[in-house]
């Protein structure tokens, strides 16, 4: 019998929903198409539509067939939610259809794309999402090698992945407490108030059923891949390597944009680059809370009064849809002609293409976690305004351990007084200074990863060895 090794192993992945996971996911697609294998890449239809829309006005776009153009093996292909296009999918009932009926779409997709190679032999493996809930019984049922994708850092990872351990300890959930945890393997120590808002609340709804019950299907994977670098999270990612194997491979980027453009925006983007080339080095601070994150109307006052104060240059990013206001506009009433000379808001952007533009030197960011690695990437200090999820938590690395960043607010409560000397202190004198010099030294860091021989380089690699190793071993077993 011949060896399957030669055989090209056959990634399928099945794509999140949220913009934050469909950047490094598509990112991933990528990279394991570059390493020589076969990518079978399905978007949900919704954000099929609503990408082929906000960046080609088409109803319908092969968003990799210039990748494929390039050489790369990657077939993309939808998958339905059971849900119409148009369907409101902030609500609870969508989650609950997500974690109970989803998982037969899935497997429905499974069949037909294994079906449909059936002459080819068995060299597939299912790529997911961590915050997928179905991967253990799709791998289960079709054989498959199971790898899980980690979009956050690995000190995030951590804390869901030890949840039971927090509950015999009591803190969680946390209820309003502060204190130090310092038992949970490969991190020294880390205050409750630093954990990621799902392990905060009190009140348990669908959305926290869905993620605890991801993390425990995660324990059944036979790969992590975590999209951060092992030199920033050296201990947190030893702890966990000794659990399950666990590779960082981050940042993952798509490489050469020209060469394989694959669009990724579920918003249209303006273009900020001849407005920012019209201003001084560094002058221009970028506002955005990312794409998914809410806040309320008085949170965009503070912030709209700190930047007038603060007679800083700046990018501001207003969502719609940020803020359940009740009509109307959200910024305070004259705001907009008051900046006109310094300001440039836009409902959404190219945020990379922003950030390394020359002229823009701070970001006041939700921290999300690809935010805050697009600025370390362009060296450019960050004011962290974390809202939920992992940006709590992400905040801590940022601005605590990594010094790349400062508080937006210290107290509980936020005035524009407060934010235009932060603003202030992150743009010029002593303190940014330093904020840059860490900032660089991080990025460095980053940088040498990806090198050829390093860490999220070497990581990928032997991540590509140790898989078609287990796709062999899966192989001869049956034979
Ligand atoms: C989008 O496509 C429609 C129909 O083809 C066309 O009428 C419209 O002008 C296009 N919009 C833009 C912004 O190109
Ligand atoms: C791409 O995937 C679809 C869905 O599984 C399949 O029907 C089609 O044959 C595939 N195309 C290629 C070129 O592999
Ligand atoms: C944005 O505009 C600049 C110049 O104004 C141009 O060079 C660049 O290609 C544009 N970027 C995109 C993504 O369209």
């Amino acid at each position: 019998m011949a060896s399957n090794k030669n055989r090209k192993p056959h990634a399928i992945m099945i794509s999140l929903h949220l913009q934050g996971h469909i950047i490094p996911f598509v990112n991933l697609a990528i990279k394991l198409a570059s390493k020589g294998f076969s990518v079978t890449f399905a978007h949900l239809e919704f954000v099929h539509h609503q990408i082929s829309k906000s960046q080609f006005n088409s109803t319908d776009i092969d968003i990799f067939a210039q990748a494929r153009s390039s050489g790369l093996d990657i077939n993309y292909t939808t998958i339905s939610d059971g849900f119409a296009v148009e369907f409101d999918r902030s609500t609870d009932l969508y989650v609950e259809a997500f974690l109970c009926r989803f998982p037969e779409k899935v497997d429905e997709l499974v069949g037909k794309i294994m079906q449909s190679h059936s002459s080819a032999g068995s060299n597939f493996f299912l790529v997911s999402d961590t915050f997928s809930v179905w991967p253990a019984k799709i791998a289960e049922k079709y054989g498959l090698v199971d790898v899980s994708f980690w979009t956050e850092p690995a000190l995030v990872f951590s804390l869901y992945y030890h949840l039971q351990l927090l509950r015999e300890n009591g803190h969680v959930p946390v209820n309003g407490r502060r204190e130090n945890v310092d038992y949970l393997p490969g991190i020294q120590s880390i205050n409750t108030k630093d954990f990621m808002s799902y392990l905060q609340d009190s009140e348990l709804t669908l959305l926290h059923k869905l993620i605890f019950q991801a993390f425990d299907t995660v324990k059944s994977a036979d790969f992590i891949l975590c999209n951060t670098v092992q030199e920033l999270e050296t201990e947190a990612i030893s702890a966990l390597k000794e659990k399950q194997p666990f590779y960082a491979i981050g940042p993952l980027f798509l490489g050469d944009l020209k060469k394989n453009p694959v669009a990724r925006s579920l918003l249209p983007e303006s273009n900020c680059t001849e407005w920012l080339n019209s201003r001084p080095a560094g002058s221009v601070l970028y506002v955005s809370f990312g794409s998914l994150a809410k806040t309320d109307k008085n949170v965009i006052l503070e912030i709209a009064g700190g930047i007038l104060l603060s007679q800083v240059n700046f990018i501001w990013v207003l969502r719609p849809g940020m803020v359940d206001s009740e009509g109307g506009g959200i910024l305070p009433e004259g705001f907009e002609d008051r900046t006109r000379d310094r300001g440039l808001i836009v409902p959404w952007c190219t945020q990379n293409q922003v950030l390394m533009n020359p002229a823009t030197g701070g970001f006041l960011t939700h921290c999300g976690w690809n935010s805050i690695v697009e600025s370390i990437w362009a060296c450019v200090p960050m004011i962290c305004y974390p809202l939920f999820t992992d940006q709590i938590t992400n905040r801590k690395l940022v601005v605590d351990d990594w010094k790349v960043g400062i508080n937006l607010c210290d107290g509980a409560s936020l005035t524009r007084e407060e934010v235009a000397e932060n603003i202030g202190v992150l743009m010029s004198g002593k303190r940014a200074d330093e904020l840059r010099q860490e900032t660089k030294k991080v990025r460095e860091t980053l940088q040498n990863a990806l090198t050829e021989d390093g860490s999220s380089e070497k990581n990928f690699n032997c991540f590509v060895e140790d898989v078609k190793d287990e796709i062999e071993r899966r192989c001869e077993k049956r034979i």
